[in-house]
């Protein structure tokens, strides 16, 4: 006898675990680097004309392409079209390639709350801690591990028990912790001037010397950042997609979710750039570790008392967003499993989570016993960690989703997205835009975003 496939309970089960898995590090450590970077409003502008159009093509594609199949990636594009079974594969290896360095530095963000809630804070200020520990030989593996155990456990306690119910009070509390820190934020003042002051770089969109060229760059680091912000192209949209119900308004909650992902990110823009050039001025931002583990502690301890609770906070934010996210890319390497070997949640949790966990290991060893530095392409002085995230994100994601266009574009038609989205009879906003998009202007925007990620342009 078939057995029933688990769902969320609802539309907002689905929308927060959605929005868990699109809030992420991506949404923290990089959202704001670039903006600053970018020309601030600028960058804002592109980032929201993107996700209203590229980002909600992909986003309702693969939702829908779950719902419609009720498979996991690694089977459901197998379904619309037999011959395109290898792409469920691309879609599979994706997840499996992000689950184990993203809990790598799921542990490093562990490590960091529960330094600065023993009140140790002040020890991550010394130069060098940061490389220190993510080059110490147990410590990172350690908290690696019980990163990726709470991860595991939620993912094991099922869609509606684990993802859903978590997701329904970590989010909430996240976007709360945001909203207070960015108001915190704002009235700093510090030696290099005031918050309000760094607020302009931030959302005054910045024209100065604009020529084409450095206008594309703007959209294509806007481009890579969506992509990588919604999670899609990771299996993840379509793994929740099938747990979505028949009844649910697919359209209504896709805004939804991308509402909160994007207002998720400017807040976190607003938390961090601010602080940072108060402290540090326009060239203290940086991008990646170097913000949330350098950089902010430093301020957070330049904040006196207040700063500690600040810092747990945030660590605390991070760590949510970071585990929500971790938790969507388990699920879609799971329910791959469930639906291609017929196993049960449980047995598919745990194969997954030991891959992950012995893979997550050779990444923490990689800044030690392991220890090279490889140089290709955009890759400067990278260790394993920075290989798969290249792998991952800069070319197979990209391929997946041009794939993905190319499949529903032109082989399956966009009637078949349309169909599944209007099930109910809802009105299918922005349709000529989605044929338009997926058809052609998505595959062209993809090309171009492959090509320069894998440094074809310099
Ligand atoms: N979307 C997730 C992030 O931003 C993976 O980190």
């Amino acid at each position: 006898m078939e057995k029933e496939r688990s769902s969320f309970s609802g539309k907002l089960g689905f929308v927060l675990a959605a929005a868990g898995s699109a809030v992420g590090l991506g949404n923290i450590w990089r959202f704001p680097y670039l903006a600053a970077e970018n020309g601030g409003g600028l960058f804002l502008l592109c980032y929201v004309i993107l996700a209203l159009t590229f980002g909600f093509t992909l986003l309702t594609t693969e939702v829908a392409l779950g719902r419609k199949t009720q498979q996991g990636p690694l089977t459901a594009y197998g379904v619309i079209n037999k011959k395109w079974k290898p792409l469920g594969v691309i879609a599979f290896i994706i997840p499996s390639i992000i689950l184990p360095y993203y809990c790598v530095i799921g542990g490093w963000v562990t490590k960091y709350f529960v330094t600065f809630i023993s009140g140790r804070d002040a020890d991550t200020v010394a130069d060098g801690y940061f490389t220190g520990f993510i080059t110490s030989q147990w410590a990172p593996i350690i908290f690696m591990l019980v990163f990726l155990l709470a991860t595991a456990i939620i993912v094991y306690l099922g869609v509606e028990g684990g993802i859903e119910r978590y997701s329904k009070v970590l989010m909430p509390a996240l976007l709360i912790m945001v909203i207070g820190i960015s108001i915190y934020s704002l009235t700093i003042k510090g030696p290099q001037g005031t918050a309000l002051q760094g607020l302009k770089i931030y959302v005054v969109p910045d024209f100065k010397g604009l020529t084409f060229t450095k206008l594309l760059n703007v959209i294509l680091a806007a481009m890579g950042q969506l992509f990588f912000s919604i999670s899609v192209s990771m299996g993840i949209m379509v793994a929740y997609g099938s747990y979505v119900k028949k009844e649910v308004n697919l359209m209504n909650s896709i805004n939804q979710i991308e509402i909160f992902d994007t207002v998720v990110a400017f807040l976190a823009g607003l938390m961090v750039v601010p602080a940072v050039f108060a402290f540090s001025g326009k060239e203290g931002m940086s991008a990646g570790p170097g913000l949330i583990f350098v950089s902010l502690p430093k301020i957070f301890n330049e904040m006196g008392k207040a700063g500690r609770f600040i810092g747990i906070a945030f660590f605390l934010l991070v760590l949510f967003a970071a585990i929500t996210s971790s938790v969507s890319i388990l699920e879609a390497m799971v329910s791959s499993i469930m639906d291609k070997f017929g196993l049960s949640r449980k047995k598919s949790t745990v194969i997954a989570s030991i891959y992950g966990l012995i893979v997550a290991v050779i990444v923490c060893l990689g800044y030690n016993k392991l220890y090279f530095e490889a140089t290709f392409s955009t890759v400067k002085a990278g260790q394993i960690l920075d290989i798969l995230d290249f792998a991952s994100n800069n070319v197979l994601m990209p391929i997946a989703a041009i794939l993905t266009c190319i499949l529903i574009g032109w082989v399956a038609k966009p009637k078949t997205i349309i169909d599944e989205v209007t099930r109910n009879g809802e009105k299918f906003g922005r349709k000529a835009l989605y044929i338009a998009m997926i058809k052609v202007i998505a595959p062209v925007l993809l090309v171009i975003l492959l090509l320069n990620s894998i440094g074809v342009f310099g």
